[in-house]
């Protein structure tokens, strides 16, 4: 993208927020329950993601973090952080002395669904970290004293069914009344697009499908891959060391890389990285492991769109073929719209289109939910 380019984009991005802004304080206003006083309630959204959690509120605040707690390793770590945990780019920046986790994993609780003392165990831990990713999020958008709020969880499309009573736990004494959704979900209802739409999120941990027809997706209108971000970070990691170059890289320089330059389809430029060889760093081309590596999700992608196209009403495939959305970090990925509407032209044809805010189309569609939501669908904490 030309830098002039990237300048518009971001100028419109700032009219959008604070366009957005504006209407999240008028639609606070107007809200259902919201009642006499401004002041009196606050509607959440949040997005819990496997790499990232991000909240937007009524009062225009909006935050994206990390998602990963640490707990100090030893009593000395206690004492030279002063604190008893760290949550999100704290926790990362001072990961040598700290016990780190990532509460979600394959798109659910880590632990989750395994009986034994361990999984047990590790499932506590996830529900202890999510919880104070949770209050980490809440304290972000600064809620007033006294103020009710409400909040809908977006959560991976798995989590959200297996996970839901453990996640409606976890905002016990953080939120007032909470919901919990599937984050495909909430990022369909954001865009409006709750009619004959596919949502494709590639997400960091797992990449979701949801159907949208118009009423709330039911577990046959989702599916879960296991490709997503983390699968890519891992081939490309892969294939360099099959590379034997002199260059010392970690998995998480290559993440960083293919944040930067991922693409699918045609190389624009020749894409080199600095890695450092023998202390002093060092241009390496990466293009062909860079494209090799991204478009490996794309092959899954494709089935899994043609699945869920065979498996609903044949009256009906013709719509939703027509508006698949990718949604997540992962529908970054420079080129990624055009390669898998290219490949839907083998499937009978389709148009794809891609979120306008990635990182926080699944807060700001599950905000909206929480403003529009009737007063008797919440669950009181
Ligand atoms: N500019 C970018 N280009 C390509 N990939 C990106 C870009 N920015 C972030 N990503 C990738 O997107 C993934 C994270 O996406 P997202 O934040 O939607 O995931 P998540 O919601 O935390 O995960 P999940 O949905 O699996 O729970 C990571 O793999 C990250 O490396
Ligand atoms: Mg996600």
């Amino acid at each position: 993208m030309a830098q002039s380019d990237r300048k518009a984009n971001r100028d419109r991005e700032k009219a959008q927020a604070s366009e957005a802004k504006e209407e999240a304080q008028t639609t606070a206003r107007s809200g259902k329950l919201a009642a006499a006083e401004d002041d009196e309630f606050l509607y959440v959204g949040i997005d819990l993601g496997t790499s990232r959690s991000s909240i937007a509120a009524s009062n225009g605040i909006r935050s994206v973090i990390p998602s990963v707690v640490g707990w100090p390793k030893d009593s000395i770590a206690r004492k030279l952080l002063k604190t008893s945990v760290l949550v999100g780019k704290d926790a990362e920046e001072n990961r040598l002395c700290l016990d780190m986790i990532h509460p979600l994993e394959h798109g659910v609780l880590r632990g989750s669904g395994d009986d034994s003392d361990e999984g047990k165990a590790a499932l506590e831990r996830s529900l202890a970290a999510a919880r104070e990713i949770l209050m980490h999020l809440v304290k972000e958008v600064k809620p007033l004293s006294g103020q009710t709020i409400y909040g809908v969880i977006g959560a991976p499309a798995q989590a959200s069914v297996k996970n839901k009573k453990a996640l409606i736990k976890v905002a016990e004494g953080i939120l007032d009344a909470v919901i919990v959704v599937s984050e495909p979900f909430s990022v369909a209802y954001g865009m409006d697009r709750l009619q004959d739409t596919l949502v494709v999120d590639i997400g960091a941990g797992t990449t979701d499908l949801c159907r949208m027809y118009g009423a709330f997706p039911t577990d046959e209108d989702q599916l879960t891959l296991t490709a997503g971000g983390d699968t890519i970070d891992e081939l490309l990691y892969q294939s360099l060391v099959e590379r034997k170059t002199q260059a010392q890289f970690n998995l998480n320089m290559v993440r960083k890389a293919k944040e930067q330059f991922g693409f699918v389809d045609e190389a624009q430029k020749e894409i080199k990285v600095a890695f450092p060889v023998d202390g002093i760093p060092q241009e390496i081309d990466i293009t062909e492991e860079m494209r090799a590596a991204c478009s490996s999700i794309v092959p899954e992608i494709l089935e899994s769109i043609q699945l869920m196209l065979r498996s609903f009403d044949p009256e009906f495939q013709h719509r939703i073929r027509q508006n698949v959305l990718l949604a997540g970090g992962g529908s970054q990925l420079e080129g990624l719209e055009d390669v898998i509407e290219r490949g839907l032209t083998r499937l009978g044809g389709g148009k794809v289109t891609r979120v306008d805010e990635p990182v926080f189309a699944g807060a700001g569609g599950a905000l909206k939910l929480a403003h529009d939501l009737p007063a008797d669908t919440w669950k009181p904490l």
